[in-house]
């Protein structure tokens, strides 16, 4: 791993728990109270859970690539309660103060090819939002492609990172990224404009362990349902959970800005954006404005 500060403050196994940190507080992460809830045959059956670590995607990142004969198997979940470089999609900060949130990255090694990776980032999307809503009844939607939102304001952030070979993925890891119990207050003015979290929205606070569980299996089931009947059964879900589609949105992309209507996502998960009468744009890549529903 990566340093003293790194080194696992529990690690559970579903046959060996080791609880090496004691606290009083009440929401605390431990690896026992997401296994009582953990419904897998093999996502977070093996957790790494760290009191600080720079990211969880860097971290699982290293782990996925060594051999699976080194232990670290597929399914494994990194976690910590705070990160100091966490990162989101373009490079941008993911702000993880300690003892409030989820910073989760699990390691899959699934055979698909680079082209329908990001599927697996809705598939992710769509794991999140059926969680918010089992847990809290709010009507969190996705914002193409990666985007959690509560009335339109952001609550979580995916990010796929992946291994290559020959361009067929090796392994992948999904970052998850969730603004559990913190305090908008928290966040820098700029940002608590556009963020919210679970507990700003309900009121209440969210129990941290049950809610992993939940996204561990919700997980699961759509990932085992892509490997054996492909990506249109998560697209079809996807669609059904994104308030993207439909809307008049502006796309900030890497070669510039589109305005159009979203129409759809293709196979792959790109955006298909209207441009004009006849014209269509395939965006695989952008940051998403929603300007106003389309008459
Ligand atoms: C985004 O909205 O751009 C994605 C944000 C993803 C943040 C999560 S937090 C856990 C994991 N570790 C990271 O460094 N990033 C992801």
């Amino acid at each position: 791993m990566e340093g003293a500060t790194q080194a696992p403050i529990i690690e559970g196994l579903m046959n060996n728990k080791t609880d090496l940190l004691h606290s009083t507080s009440t929401d605390q992460l431990k690896t026992l109270e997401i296994h009582k809830a953990l419904q897998t045959t093999f996502v977070a059956r093996t957790i790494y859970l760290f009191s600080t670590l720079e990211s969880t995607n860097k971290t699982a990142l290293k782990m996925a690539g060594r051999s699976p004969s080194e232990g670290v198997l597929e399914g494994t979940l990194v976690l910590a309660e705070a990160q100091t470089q966490g990162h989101g999609r373009m490079g941008r900060h993911w702000i993880s103060p300690p003892g409030v949130n989820i910073y989760a990255s699990i390691i899959l090694r699934p055979t698909i090819s680079v082209l329908d990776a990001p599927v697996v980032t809705c598939l992710a999307a769509t794991a999140v939002v059926q969680a918010i809503r089992t847990r809290t009844q709010l009507e969190a939607v996705i914002k193409w492609p990666n985007d959690v939102i509560i009335h339109e304001k952001k609550v979580a952030g995916i990010l796929t990172e992946l291994g290559v070979v020959q361009n067929q993925v090796d392994h992948l890891v999904i970052g998850i990224g969730i603004n559990v119990n913190l305090d908008p207050e928290m966040l820098p003015h700029e940002i608590r404009l556009t963020a919210t979290s679970l507990k700003a929205e309900m009121r209440e606070s969210v129990n941290r362990n049950k809610f992993i569980a939940d996204l561990c299996n919700n997980l699961e089931e759509r990932y085992v349902r892509l490997l054996n009947k492909g990506t249109a059964p998560i697209l079809k879900e996807f669609r059904s959970l994104t308030a993207t589609l439909g809307k008049i949105v502006k796309v900030l992309t890497p070669g510039g800005t589109l305005e159009g209507r979203a129409e759809d996502v293709d196979p792959h998960g790109a955006l298909i954006l209207c441009t004009g009468q006849a014209t269509h744009e395939v965006i695989h890549s952008g940051d998403v404005i929603h300007l106003r529903n389309s008459k």
